[in-house]
């Protein structure tokens, strides 16, 4: 079996990036659904009918763990695909997401006021928060929307992206965490440091998310025994053009994209 890792387009290679870093030897197959993107901008509905498709796709791909990179399907679609969707259809895969890790990574650092980042429909559902709080229900958690940086960074405009980000980080006042929640923003994550105050921990997905990986694998020996380790990576997107392309290779230098049949 292989590990699928999700993806409403693009923005998930870079997580996909620590997994192969990390852990080289496995074998991968990534999916981007780049003919819907952006999920942020899309219905609780849209987003769960999307992500159940995905992991079918990644299912039969022959991916006996999936990892929802994305933030958004993480937030509207994990629950529902850990607790009623698998168990009925395919009981021996594993989901996972990336919230909860990224919220673990910014508990063990004392967050006590934690500035969030993501989409719109990520913020919508609050998942940050909620979660946080049952960590240290003591958390003041301040959720913000930044719509604007996943179309600047796509169009390789960091200009935009960087006065985005400033705007942004205003909203913020005297946090000690600031969790980039969206797969998009590790790519902004040096701008997001010089913005905040010298005192606020930067939380980015793609230096944590490979070390938790190999954490639950070393945890779940049951799944790590089924997973085939012949260091390959197969990049599938929805809908593939030059713009993707481009995309793709600033993203994970030297990735080849193949589009779904
Ligand atoms: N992948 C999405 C996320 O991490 C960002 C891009 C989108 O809105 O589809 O939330």
């Amino acid at each position: 079996m292989k590990i699928g890792v999700f993806d409403s387009g693009l923005g998930g290679l870079v997580i996909t990036r620590a997994f192969v870093e990390a852990l080289p030897k496995y074998d991968y197959v990534y999916y981007g659904d780049t003919a819907r993107l952006p999920y942020g901008e899309k219905t609780s509905g849209q987003i769960l009918s999307y992500t159940i498709e995905a992991v079918k796709f990644l299912i039969a791909q022959n991916c006996g763990l999936i990892i929802i990179a994305c933030n958004t399907a993480t937030s509207i679609a994990l629950r529902y695909l850990q607790q009623r969707f698998i168990p009925s259809f395919s009981p021996d895969t594993k989901v996972l997401g990336v919230v909860i890790p990224t919220v673990e990574e910014a508990a063990a650092g004392n967050a006590a006021r934690v500035g969030v980042l993501a989409t719109n429909a990520t913020v919508r559902s609050h998942i940050y928060q909620t979660e946080l709080q049952k960590i240290n229900p003591a958390a003041e958690v301040f959720e913000t929307a930044a719509p604007a940086l996943v179309p600047a960074i796509e169009a390789n405009d960091f200009a935009a992206a960087e006065k985005a980000a400033a705007e942004y980080v205003r909203a913020f006042d005297n946090i000690d965490s600031l969790i980039l929640g969206c797969t998009h923003y590790p790519l902004l994550k040096t701008t997001f440091r010089r913005l905040v105050s010298e005192k606020t921990r930067v939380v980015s997905q793609d230096e944590l998310m490979g070390a938790k990986l190999r954490n639950y694998l070393e945890r779940h020996i049951e799944i790590d025994i089924t997973l085939s380790r012949d260091g390959s990576l197969k990049a599938i997107v929805s809908r593939l053009n030059d713009h993707y392309n481009e995309v793709a290779g600033r993203l994970f230098p030297g990735i080849v994209l193949e589009e779904k049949n």
